[in-house]
Order: C-alpha cells, then structure tokens, then sequence
C-alpha cells in the first residue's frame, strides 16, 4: 500500500518506455483496440472534435487520426510534459495542453467526444469527481464520453476480502518499466462517479483477450485468465437538457 504518488516524476521518468511500449503492446492489439473498432464508427469519428485527457504519447489520438479523425480535430491533454513532448512529434497537428485534467481548463468547451484510455486508475476519488465533471464541462450536450481502466478485479488481484469496502494505492511494476501506483476502487464507484457527474451512462464493457490472443501467445493469455475481466470500459453522454416539468404540469395535462 502506498501513500499518494507523484504522477508527474513517475510518468516524465517513463515516457519513452511507455511511448515505446504502449502503441504495439499485446493488451493494446488483443483486448483494447478492437473495442474501439467496434464501437467508435467511421461516421460517428468524421464529425467529430476530440478531446484526449491523459493522451500520455499519444496512442489513441493515433489510432483517432489512422482512423480518419483529422489531427487539428484532436486535442490531448496530459500531465506529464515528456508524455507531451513525445506525443506532439507523433501529432504535430494536433492541440497539446500540459494540465492535470482534475483542474481542466481549455478554451474550447464543445468537444463531442472525450476518450480516456488507462488513466482514471491514476486518480484518487476526489480527483475522479473532478476530472469527470471537467470533462462534462468541456463537451457539446450530446457529446460522448468513453473511458477505459485497468477493471478493479484486476487490480484486486486475487486480494477480493479488501475489493468493496477499501481503497487504496497498489504498487506495481510497469509493463514496459518500472515501478506504478495505481489506486483501487470497485466498479460500483467508477459507475456512481460517473452519474453523479452529470452523465447519462450508455454502455458498460468488461474487457478481456480476444480471440486472436490466443493464436499469438496462449501463455501470455493463460496468465491472465484468473483475473477474469482485464479492463473496464465506460460510454456515456452528456444529455442534452430538457426543462422538467413541473409537478403542477403533471398533474393537469
Ligand atoms: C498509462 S498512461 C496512458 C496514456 C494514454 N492514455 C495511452 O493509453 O497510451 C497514463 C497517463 O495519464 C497521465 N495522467 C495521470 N494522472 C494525470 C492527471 N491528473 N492529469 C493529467 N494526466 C494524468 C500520465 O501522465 C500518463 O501519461
């Protein structure tokens, strides 16, 4: 158990081994991408202005932009200045502010998607409410808001006796480098922070190893089987407003 981490000096320390790492990582191309595939359509994508918070190197305004999304139609925003760095070489074209998206302040407001990809896990709870209603507050009313994270299971990692009723900073090694803080919450707060900041929830995904997994590495996947669901994905909305009527109004029409 950890105390509350230093993003900033463990992810700039990082970034080029996690620029490295990310973009052709197995749980990038076996469980996470083909999530986007399914349900981000090329339609849907063309008209769209996009806001990336936690964009670190820029994987997913990548994928965006291979995806047809037009770099000047893509912003990131990150904490880390070398994450920023590095992403702005992939996008020069795109937007970059180096912020923490917990106190998001960008002049444009009308973003009609917002991604977050392996970020929310780095946040504690009041950061979470925070950076949910930044993002609200940053997107056109029907807007979409789509988040992935490390599922609490797999945080938990077997440690189910303290999975509901404690939160805490878990430290681990990286995947690509290094060590992490990562902070756990079960899903029940991921999907209540999400409410309460204003969202209308659409959609809930458990993630795991698609099939192709299995052809490239069954080791690899047979490692995480016990963890069940690896990620946890979240798509909601900002609903436009329509004024209620009035319990009087009810009652006589
Ligand atoms: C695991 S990386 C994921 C990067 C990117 N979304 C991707 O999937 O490739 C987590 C990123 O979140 C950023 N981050 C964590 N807490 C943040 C905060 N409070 N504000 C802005 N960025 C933050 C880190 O700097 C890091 O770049």
């Amino acid at each position: 158990m950890l105390s509350k981490p230093t993003i900033v000096k463990m992810f700039d320390e990082q970034a080029k081994a996690f620029a490295e790492f990310s973009q052709e990582s197995f749980q990038w191309h076996h469980m996470e991408k083909g999530i986007y595939d399914k349900y981000l359509s090329d339609n849907f994508l063309n008209n769209s202005e996009i806001l990336d918070i936690g964009s670190g190197a820029g994987r997913i305004m990548k994928y965006l932009n291979q995806r047809g999304v037009l770099e000047e139609n893509i912003t990131g925003v990150d904490v880390s200045s070398e994450m920023v760095k590095i992403a702005k070489n992939r996008l020069p074209g795109a937007t970059f502010a180096n912020q923490d998206i917990a106190h998001l302040d960008l002049s444009n407001k009308n973003f009609s998607l917002v991604t977050s990809h392996m970020v929310f896990e780095f946040l504690d709870n009041d950061q979470l409410h925070k950076t949910l209603k930044q993002a609200y507050d940053h997107m056109a009313e029907n807007g979409t808001l789509m988040y992935t994270t490390t599922h609490p299971n797999k945080m938990a990692s077997g440690d189910y006796a303290n999975y509901k009723d404690k939160q805490f900073w878990i430290d681990t090694s990286a995947p690509w480098e290094g060590g992490i803080s990562t902070f756990h919450r079960p899903t029940n707060d991921f999907i209540n922070a999400t409410i309460k900041a204003g969202f209308h929830i659409d959609r809930i995904i458990e993630i795991g190893f698609d099939l192709s997994a299995k052809e490239e590495s069954a080791l690899k996947v047979a490692k995480y089987l016990k963890y069940g669901p690896m990620r946890l994905m979240v798509m909601a909305r900002k609903l436009t407003k329509v004024k209620k009527p009035s319990a009087r109004a009810v009652l006589y029409t």
